[in-house]
């Protein structure tokens, strides 16, 4: 409910002048920070100049004129109109929005259903999943989400980078050095070292890389035997990077990579040349971007051979034409962001409908207890090994907190591996994280495992309670200690939006921890579960609380459980 816009209205005819419009009073009025000052208070400055009288007047002025009998008071402070909301009333309403809707409260039609692709994860072949990797899939994963509560139409493409020509060097490396069986147990970490072996013998032997150049080459015509190992690669691959997937519970809709447009990059290029957009540059062929301030693009090499990002315009193309999106994400590193620059400047040129529409998402580094992340130095800190320790520190915790708890193994990974999740998206995207994983893991402070606790407690006190029927019971709640997250519940359609806009997971994980604050705040100063004639009402906030608590957390692919 926009309580704001109904204090406007009193405002506006207090006012009988167009001295201010009705977004100026809205824009003006505050939330003070202290319950005693009211809900909302509308200051008077401003109005001083026009008015010619001091501001504490006018205020008084005002108030003689305002219709109160809908507040429980109005009040003036200095230049200050304090208004009080009528507490049951506005409780009702929100309460009574929240019980009818339940999960898709806070649900809208912004998006009118439009398409977004969502380019996330990304990982690369033959190479551990990293850190960032993880970023990538945890923030793409809450953006789709909270696309779909803003009525888009997300699809999840991990556009994963399985073609180049270190492909051809790990070919290479593998008929040299490989083996068979141990890129089977572990594909991994043999091919990675495969790869390494490579640059290190490449030094001594630069012939290694015409190989290799000759070995792509194959690759790209369709050659058989390449074709196969390079087949089995990816599948490897695949196969590891599905094991985090499933451990972070995200699942993808198309898993196009940079291979599946090797056919089709032809149609980009063919664009370019008819718009007489690539020039010549030592034998390469560029794009250049002054106009954008940007250095040239260089699409193909001298030798022909396609980039990086002669690949994502043969993407973006087919993006445009199979969804018609209404927007593009990217959901890639900083690192990267000059490289979209380039990339949404080129598809301008070219006149891709969609390329208004391109944004690229861009997050920081990510450092785990302060160590760097790294595929090509020996101390890689795997993302894996990260998911595992973290479901381990939340069974021992479980442990020594409810050892009990029937279903521990479940609750302990949706507690570790949601801590994790949590831990990368309270932060701004673009904000570097260092993660101390024992810090995520604390059930107090600003963790998932807090709002996880939290709605677990929202639920230990309705199994306690005698049932009710949410939809028919009195929801008009005055208990002033309550009114916190009244309030809070109320905003949260607001910040989903905001949310959206903002392409900010944070917001959600933020406003979660002040939902999950001001309800725990809540249950340690009132008493509820005595009978008196607001027990229903506080039963049904206690179920509110546990209902956006839950959706929140599911915004950000967390998992909530009844107990832990
Ligand atoms: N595979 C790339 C990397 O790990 C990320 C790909 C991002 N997506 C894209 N369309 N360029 O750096």
């Amino acid at each position: 409910m926009d309580y704001k816009a109904q204090v406007t209205n009193s405002i506006l005819q207090a006012l009988g002048t167009d001295d201010l419009t009705s977004a100026e009073v809205y824009q003006k009025l505050e939330r003070p920070k202290e319950l005693a000052m009211g809900d909302l208070a509308f200051p008077t400055f401003t109005l001083a100049k026009t008015m010619h009288k001091a501001p504490n007047m006018i205020a008084e002025e005002l108030v003689a004129k305002i219709d109160t009998a809908a507040y429980e008071k109005v009040e003036v402070k200095g230049a200050y109109i304090n208004f009080f909301l009528d507490k049951a009333r506005f409780s009702n309403e929100v309460l009574t929005t929240i019980t009818e809707e339940g999960v898709a409260y806070g649900q809208n039609d912004n998006g009118k259903g439009g398409n977004v692709p969502i380019d996330m994860s990304s990982p690369n072949i033959a190479k551990p999943i990293s850190m960032g990797h993880l970023r990538s899939t945890v923030i793409g994963n809450s953006i789709a989400k909270i696309l779909s509560k803003n009525g888009y139409h997300p699809i999840k493409d991990n556009h994963l980078g399985d073609w180049g020509t270190q492909f051809g060097k790990l070919i290479v490396a593998y008929k040299k050095w490989g083996n068979e069986d141990d890129v089977r147990k572990d594909p991994i970490n043999n091919l990675v070292k495969y790869y390494v072996k490579f640059h290190v013998e490449d030094k001594e032997h630069p012939e290694l890389d015409d190989e290799a150049r000759e070995v792509f080459k194959k690759l790209e015509d369709g050659d058989e035997e390449t074709t196969q190992l390079w087949e089995w690669f990816r599948e490897e691959s695949l196969k590891a990077f599905n094991e985090v997937y499933d451990k972070l519970g995200v699942t993808f809709d198309t898993y196009n990579g940079e291979a599946f447009y090797n056919d089709k990059m032809n149609i980009g290029i063919d664009i370019l040349k008819d718009k007489n957009l690539l020039e010549e540059s030592q034998g390469a062929q560029v794009v250049k971007l002054d106009k954008y301030d940007l250095n040239p693009a260089l699409i193909l090499k001298s030798d022909g051979a396609t980039l990086y990002i002669t690949r994502d315009i043969a993407t973006a193309i087919y993006r445009d034409r199979t969804y018609k999106p209404a927007m593009n994400l990217y959901v890639v590193g900083s690192e990267q962001t000059y490289y979209f620059q380039q990339l949404k400047a080129v598809l301008l040129e070219m006149g891709l409908p969609s390329a208004e529409n391109l944004h690229h998402i861009p997050f920081g580094l990510i450092t785990v207890n302060g160590k760097k992340l790294s595929t090509r130095s020996g101390r890689i800190i795997l993302l894996d090994e990260v998911l595992d320790e973290a479901i381990e520190l939340s069974q021992k915790q479980i442990e020594e907190k409810n050892p009990n708890l029937p279903n521990k193994e479940e609750v302990a990974k949706e507690v570790g591996v949601g801590a994790i999740i949590f831990g990368d998206l309270k932060n701004e995207r673009t904000n570097n994280i260092d993660f101390v994983l024992e810090d995520q893991l604390r059930f107090e402070g600003e963790t998932g495992p807090y709002v996880q606790y939290s709605h677990a407690r929202a639920e230990s006190i309705l199994r306690k309670a005698n049932p009710v029927d949410f939809h028919s019971a009195d929801k008009h709640l005055s208990d002033p200690n309550a009114w916190e997250t009244i309030q809070i519940l109320n905003d949260f359609p607001v910040v989903v939006e905001s949310a959206c806009k903002d392409f900010e997971p944070s917001e959600i994980a933020k406003y979660s921890l002040k939902l999950a604050k001001a309800f725990n705040k809540y249950y340690a100063h009132s008493k509820i579960l005595v009978e008196d004639d607001q027990l229903a009402a506080r039963l049904t906030l206690v179920k509110s609380v546990s209902t956006v608590l839950k959706e929140s957390l599911n915004l950000l692919g967390v998992k909530a459980p009844d107990e832990m």
